[in-house]
């Protein structure tokens, strides 16, 4: 059985949504409403119904699930209008822009009995999933570090992004995946600090990039870095294992592993520096490592929205959860206090 779906907001991701659902074994897409007359009638054109209003979509009663695929700021208002009608709602991320907006977001989805989960697509990237693979595995030992970096180069981007009124910012664009990611790989450590910078290269209203670390109480420290002005880009993920190193360079390539097979070495053959000679910073050599690329793991998103419909239906419980978003939500708000305070910021 499918399930019907309409989608609020036919912009970029909208557009994604609507592919998506198009090629959906679970839903069935209904139609869409945007505010923009333009983009209602490319909806058409694309064979697509378009509602005239959020009203008209909140009271048509063959709607299961809405998809909100607006600008951040007015996340909140529409998730609790759609709750409120009897939908179940998926909500683009960020899911919003403080906690205290998600307490009540989940607290209408409560009262209201109906599913609200986020749209955390990322949580199906191969190169996620390695470094999930990776700390579960035990592979390379206990993971005392993981660096999690994307670089553009293109600036933010000019849209509402920009803007602080929107919920513009790379913390609210980029961060709110890659945090959530680190989350779920340390999902069952406590986050002892946060401190992070922001960067305003080219935009003093919002950041046009950052760098945030995160600190767990088994010792493990998770740095998170995006750029938007890398015109070289450093590797996507650095992980460091007590027994092994890990490295993927770019989204498309595998992770590549050093582990470290004997830890003491016959000899060491220094490198040569500038100042000098040093053994403490030489290369290991193959003697006592070995080098291997992790099969890249399966993923395929389409299993978010199964996910969705199998909770409809009560044989499944949703993958994205209200503890894992206000998680997120609360680290994003550190790091917010962190920048404005100028010091890390400590959590009991
Ligand atoms: N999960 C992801 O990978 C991912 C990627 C990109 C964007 N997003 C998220 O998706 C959301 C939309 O981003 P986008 O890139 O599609 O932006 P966009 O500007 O391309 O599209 C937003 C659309 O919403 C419409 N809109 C604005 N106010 C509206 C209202 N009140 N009612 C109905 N429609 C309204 C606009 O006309 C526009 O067409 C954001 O929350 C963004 O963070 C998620």
């Amino acid at each position: 059985m499918k399930h019907n779906l309409c989608i609020v907001g036919y912009g970029g991701m909208g557009g994604w949504h609507a592919n998506h659902a198009l090629k959906s074994d679970v839903v069935n897409l209904l139609g869409i409403y945007d505010i923009k007359k333009e983009r209602s009638e490319l909806a058409e054109k694309n064979g697509i119904k378009a509602y005239s209003s959020f009203q008209e979509v909140l009271d048509d009663k063959n709607i299961e699930i809405i998809t909100i695929a607006t600008p951040n700021d007015i996340h909140k208002e529409q998730v609790i209008a759609c709750l409120a009608a009897g939908k179940h709602v998926i909500c683009e991320k960020p899911v919003t822009l403080s906690s205290k907006d998600l307490a009540e977001m989940i607290e209408a989805s409560e009262k209201y009995q109906r599913i609200f989960t986020v749209h955390q697509n990322r949580r199906w990237d191969v190169d996620y999933l390695a470094m999930q693979k990776i700390h579960d595995s035990g592979q390379i030992g206990d993971i005392f570090n993981i660096e999690s970096r994307i670089h553009g180069s293109r600036g933010i981007p000019s849209d509402w992004r920009g803007m602080k009124e929107y919920g513009g910012g790379m913390m609210f664009d980029w961060g709110v995946h890659l945090i959530d990611q680190i989350l779920q790989i340390f999902a069952t450590e406590k986050m002892i600090s946060v401190y992070c910078e922001f960067d305003n290269i080219s935009n003093d209203e919002v950041d046009d990039g950052f760098q945030l670390t995160l600190r767990f109480d088994n010792g493990a420290r998770a740095y998170i870095e995006v750029g938007t002005y890398n015109f070289i880009s450093l590797p996507r993920f650095y992980v460091q294992g007590k027994k092994g190193t890990g490295i993927i360079t770019n989204w498309t390539e595998p992770c590549h592993i050093v582990e470290c097979t004997h830890w003491h070495e016959s000899e060491v053959v220094p490198v040569e520096t500038a100042a000098g000679l040093t053994k403490t910073m030489a290369p290991r050599d193959e003697i006592t490592t070995r080098s291997y690329d992790l099969e890249k793991p399966a993923s395929d998103v389409h299993d978010f929205y199964r996910n969705i419909c199998d909770s409809i239906e009560g044989k499944a419980t949703q993958f994205v959860t209200h503890k894992e978003l206000m998680r997120v939500m609360k680290t994003m708000e550190a790091a917010f206090e962190s920048v404005e305070r100028k010091s890390v910021i400590y959590f009991d």
